[in-house]
This record gives C-alpha cells, structure tokens and sequence, in this order.
C-alpha cells in the first residue's frame, strides 16, 4: 500500500491512540494463565497484539469480544493446552520473546515463529536465561525464530540481562512464575516496568529493589478487569509533528505517561518543547494523563546511554525531528536499533538520503545535523511500521506530495495511523 502525505500547513484537534502495545501484550498473556475472567478495555488494535492473541487461542485460551472489550477466561498457571500447530508470533518480537517464558514451563512441545523479519531476529538472548532454568530450546543456526521449546519444571535462577531489554527482562519472570524458588534478575538500565506492574495487578508476589526485580514462584493469578492506556509510543509521531509543523495546537488524550517510558517527553522539553501533561490519573499501577502539544523552536540534543534504552521506539522519529531542531541529533549507543523489526539506523540512513537530509550514521548510533529543509520523495518502510510512520510525519513538513511506500506495515502497531494524521492535518 502507497500513502501520499501533502505538506501541511498546521496540525490541530484532539486525538485518541489505540492502546499501548507493550501493556496489551502482557495483559493478554497473564489473562490467560490467570484464574476467571478478565475484561481489558482499549486493547491494542495493533496486528502485533492481535498475533498475541492467537498465540494464546492456538493453546486453549477463549478470547472474545464483547463490543469494545477483550474478554478472556484465564486458564490458570497450568491450563494451557498444547497446540496442534506451529504459533504464529507475526512480526512481533514482544509476542515470541514473552511468550517463550511461559512456553518453556508448559509440559508440552511447541514451535514459535513468525514472517521473515522476526525471523532474522535474535533470540539468543532468551534461550541462554530459559535453558539455565532448564527448558530445552531448539533454534534456527542456534538463535533464529522459528524455536522449538520443549517446557520443563523450571529451576530459580539468578539472571544478570547483558542487554537492556524489556521483553527478555518479561520472559524470565514470566517462567519465573513456574519456577521452583525465587528468580531474580538484575538489569543493567531501568527498562519499562508494565511487567512488574501487570505481574501485581494480577496478584503475583513481586518486589524492586533499584535494578533488581525478585519474583515469586506459583502466584495465585486472577483475572482483572483493566484498561490500556493509549500508546506512548505511536503519541510519538504525533507529538513530533505538532513540533515541527507550523502554528500547530494539539492534544492527545488518556496517554500512558508511565515514567520508565516517559522520558520522551522530558527529552522534548529539555529541547524547548512546548508540551503540558494535564489530567493526571493511574490505572492498575500505570499514570495516564493527555498532552498538549504547541510547535516550539528546537534546540539539538543528545540521547546517549540509559536514555538511549527508554526511547528506543521513539529514535527514528526523534530522528526526523532532530532535523528540524537549530543544533541536530546525536545518538549514541543504540547498536540495538540495528536488530529491531529493520535494521533502523540503516533505514533511517536510507529514507533521509531521499528526502535530501544529511546524517552520519556509526555501528551503535546517528548524527543529524539541525536546520534541515525536508524535500518531498519516494520513502519506503522497508516494511518497519515505525519507519513508516516516522517519514509519513517527514512528509507533513516538506516541500512538497511525499510517497511511503509498504505503507500498510503502520499497522502492525497502529492501523488507524494514516486516518488519524488525515484528521488532524490541515
Ligand atoms: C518492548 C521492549 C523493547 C521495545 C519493543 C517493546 C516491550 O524491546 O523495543 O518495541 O514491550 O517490552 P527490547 O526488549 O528488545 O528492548
């Protein structure tokens, strides 16, 4: 699918997001080893979540919608049944990575895999912390989707993550939940904490203490009735292009603002961000609030280290906005962005060299100089939904009609993207 993006002159109005893909995902899974229903509102509409979804149906789960409302009946800690087929985990790394935790503590054999990108992603980084536990995984050449995981009662362990990594940080936990003592695992930066906060939400026994998170072993889950806020991360394109589009006003409204995923917006304000967060309020642990967004003038800036690892989703369309500030872009330490669903330095290289954009990229990181003029071209996603949306949101400030091509991969976490942006840019 081609989407044509005309050079607007304003973005105004108020928007609401689809709910947020990293705390639909973990809703889902503990639902479904949770006891009795659960009844989740503004689940996300995103295809990854969907893949989660089936994944869970695939082993028994009943998954239903009441009209806006994703009801699921928890089977409990062991009522997971084993699937007669292979589990489609799509293009959703959270899906294959979560999942796989609870996987390897099932007393059955299932495969995992997913479309060809995932299937280029690393899972090494799982199958190292769940094979010391005890599971038994095979993998493609040792770490390539699809994976082969036959479940086994599951040894405690203590778990340094050489990778700041939310998802393999979700993992061990949830096959802590099967373990047969106390799992403990130290991260190495703070990663988004919905895990933790869903784990108690459902009941489970969980303490953080600084960068170390202990669980407990065969909690007694319940289901929940619960609402996701909306997606921090797809607010993201949104919020860039109410910064740099002209006489630009906008709101968006019941964000998640949970503060290992909010310094997104202290980021933005530290560069002369005219944003306000208003109607504060928190639901099972997680702050949601609005954001009103004006077009401000934008000093440069840096994203390096432990910053790096909480904007992580955000940096290609920090990326684009790095061209539109006075003083640029540099990121540093983001080798990480390279295993993403594209390698997306080199896909943000690409797509800024079509629009005449200068940058310099490096193994781990970019530099974008300030003051850029964006000039309408032919952009691609290469498949990535969040290169799509970020040079769709390019587009709105340049020269000219720009073209995203595989503009339908926005889908895989937003697929109402494009009609949004339509109503709010004038
Ligand atoms: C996510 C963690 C991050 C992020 C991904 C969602 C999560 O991945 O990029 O989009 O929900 O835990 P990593 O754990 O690989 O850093």
């Amino acid at each position: 699918m081609t989407e044509r993006i005309k050079p607007a002159r304003c973005v105004r109005g108020a928007v609401q997001l689809p709910g947020d893909k990293s705390i639909s995902h973990r809703y889902a899974m503990l639902a479904a080893i949770a006891e009795g229903p659960s009844r989740i509102r503004n689940y996300s509409t995103g295809a990854d979540c969907g893949s989660t979804l089936e994944c869970l149906r695939a082993m028994g789960a009943e998954v239903r919608t009441e009209g806006e409302i994703l009801c699921i009946e928890g089977r409990g800690l062991d009522g997971l049944r084993a699937p007669a087929t292979m589990l489609d985990a799509g293009n959703s790394g959270s899906t294959i990575r979560m999942l796989s935790g609870i996987l390897a503590a099932q007393p059955f054999q299932s495969r995992i895999g997913g479309d060809e990108s995932l299937s280029r992603r690393p899972m090494g980084r799982i199958i190292r912390p769940l094979s010391e536990m005890g599971a038994e995984i095979d993998a493609r050449e040792g770490q390539y989707p699809p994976l082969e995981i036959h479940g086994r009662p599951l040894r405690a362990i203590e778990y340094r993550l050489p990778v700041a990594s939310a998802q393999v940080k979700t993992c061990i936990l949830f096959a802590g939940l099967y373990a047969d003592g106390e799992t403990v695992v130290h991260e190495p930066v703070r990663t988004r904490d919905h895990t933790e906060l869903a784990l108690r939400a459902f009941g489970a026994g969980l303490t953080v203490d600084g960068l170390t998170i202990r669980i407990q072993p065969r909690p007694r889950l319940r289901g929940r009735e619960l609402r996701v806020p909306g997606d921090l991360s797809s607010a993201a394109f949104f919020i860039v292009a109410a910064l740099i589009v002209p006489e630009s006003e906008l709101v968006i409204e019941g964000v998640g603002l949970n503060p290992t995923r909010s310094a997104l917006l202290d980021f933005l304000v530290s560069l002369g961000a005219g944003i306000r967060v208003l109607n504060v309020s928190e639901t099972a642990g997680e702050r949601v609030g609005d954001i009103e967004i004006r077009t401000s003038r934008l000093k440069g800036g840096i994203i390096e280290g432990a910053l790096t690892a909480a904007l992580i989703d955000e940096i290609p369309v920090l990326a684009v906005l790095g061209a539109a500030t006075e003083e640029g872009l540099v990121v540093r330490d983001a080798a990480e962005l390279r295993i993403k669903e594209t390698d997306r330095i080199a896909t943000v290289e690409e797509n800024f060299r079509r629009m005449g954009l200068a940058i310099e990229t490096a193994p781990d990181g970019l530099r974008v100089p300030g003051g850029q003029k964006f000039r309408a071209a032919e952009v691609d996603s290469f498949g990535d939904h969040r290169i799509a949306m970020a040079f769709s949101v390019a587009g709105l400030a340049a020269d000219g009609e720009t073209v995203v091509h595989g503009a339908e991969a926005a889908s895989v976490s937003f697929p109402e993207f494009y009609s949004s942006l339509r109503a709010i840019a004038e």
